[in-house]
């Protein structure tokens, strides 16, 4: 696959359009389909003004150009002849395999169709397929312009070739590949759930309010965001849901059980910024709760909840489902974590991580705070 090769994108919105936007600006022809003619405008619109803001500060040369590059369509016969479609619609099995049954009537056999699906399974999604081998996960972040990860998923139809084919075309397009199994929540919704739930546990359980738990995370942990500030940011329709899914998709493990405090929120329609309530209040005039600046306390929140993020970590990787390399790679370029989760295990000491861990298992004797084996193996120097 070269830049020649035309590529098309199911589905419009936040994530289809910014997926456009990489493709077309890395030279491929690219059409967009939706079946919503408002959402497909929409994107139109705003894809032509992004490219002459990118052209007006110099960093392309012609937005005119690139913009000729797409072709907008409400129809999917209009994908006939691509070499790659990548798909971003709604987050629902059924449609997402309905169209991907849709999608093989119309294109060739070599077409290698991909998901962007943030927490379906890409099995399930390729089984939908007559030739399963050609279907993929290509798990961008937002907005997919800017951030340089992406996840790849090989479905366990999956043919090798084709995720080889896959990475090598995501560097082309001057991102940051990471190969993952297709386990719930991949790499990052995977290891970054105790940053949100961990903190909400401590918050419900009134060990500290949520100002000081943000202010611990940022300022003794170097995180940009504490979590419920985070919370508030990504809107907790969307990471309640990403919780709830993963906790089902689990088993019900309790390491990733959701939170009441953040259900009632999503209940009660306030959903973070961007209807300006979430945890904290945006509205006008309103004053930020103010931080407890202890800093005893801020270390015992930090060691804790980092303890837990660095366990996840641990125990992805005992369970293969991605290199140390890549596991330290997502979380820094996908979610702009200060260290990779592993080298800071590293730093610290899996000895001290596990006398975290092994101190709140013996406080609270739930499974959720059990260290993975290979955590222990590493305390003891046996990894
Ligand atoms: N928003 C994120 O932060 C994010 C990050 C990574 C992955 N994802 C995943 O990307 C996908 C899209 O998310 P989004 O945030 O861009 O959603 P969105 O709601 O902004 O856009 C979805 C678009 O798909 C269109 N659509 C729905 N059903 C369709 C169909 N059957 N055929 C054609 N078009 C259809 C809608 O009209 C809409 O324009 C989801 O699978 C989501 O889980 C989202």
């Amino acid at each position: 696959m070269n830049n020649e090769s035309k590529i098309g994108i199911v589905g419009s919105g936040a994530m289809g359009a910014g997926i456009a936007q990489v493709a077309a600006m890395a030279g491929h022809a690219v059409v967009v389909y939706d079946n919503n003619m408002q959402a497909l405008q929409r994107a139109e619109k705003s894809l032509e003004a992004t490219l002459k803001k990118l052209e007006d500060k110099g960093k392309i040369d012609s937005a005119a150009e690139i913009f000729s590059r797409f072709r907008f369509s409400d129809q999917m016969a209009d994908f006939a002849g691509c070499a790659l479609i990548i798909e971003a619609i709604v987050e629902k099995l059924e449609v997402k395999k309905a169209v991907f049954a849709e999608l093989e009537k119309i294109v060739d056999e070599v077409c290698v169709l991909a998901t962007n699906t943030s927490s379906l399974s890409v099995t399930s999604i390729a089984a939908a397929c007559q030739k399963p081998d050609r279907v993929i996960g290509l798990h961008f972040f937002n907005p997919a312009p800017l951030m340089a990860l992406v996840e790849v998923i090989p479905a366990l139809q999956t043919n090798g070739a084709r995720t080889a084919e896959m990475k090598s075309l995501m560097l082309q397009w001057k991102k940051i590949p990471v190969l993952t199994k297709d386990t719930p929540g991949f790499i990052v919704n995977r290891l970054a759930r105790p940053f949100y739930g961990e903190a909400l546990r401590i918050y419900e359980e009134g060990i500290a309010d949520m100002a000081t738990i943000d202010w611990a995370m940022t300022e003794l942990g170097g995180f940009r965001m504490g979590p419920f500030t985070l919370m508030d940011y990504i809107g907790h329709d969307v990471n309640y849901v990403v919780t709830e899914t993963v906790f089902q998709s689990f088993f019900f493990d309790p390491r990733y059980k959701p939170s009441f405090s953040q259900k009632r929120l999503l209940e009660a329609g306030w959903l973070g910024r961007k209807s300006g309530r979430g945890f904290y209040s945006y509205q006008e005039g309103a004053e930020m709760p103010q931080p407890e600046k202890n800093t005893e306390l801020g270390h015992r929140i930090y060691n804790r909840i980092l303890a837990m993020l660095i366990n996840e970590a641990v125990d992805a990787l005992h369970l293969n489902i991605a290199s140390a390399e890549d596991l330290d790679l997502a979380m820094t370029k996908g979610v702009n974590y200060p260290k990779g989760l592993l080298q800071w295990c590293e730093e610290i000491g899996a000895a001290s991580v596990l006398q975290t861990l092994d101190a709140l298992y013996s406080d609270y004797h739930e499974d959720r705070y059990r260290a993975s084996v290979l955590l222990r193996k590493m305390a003891a120097g046996r990894s």
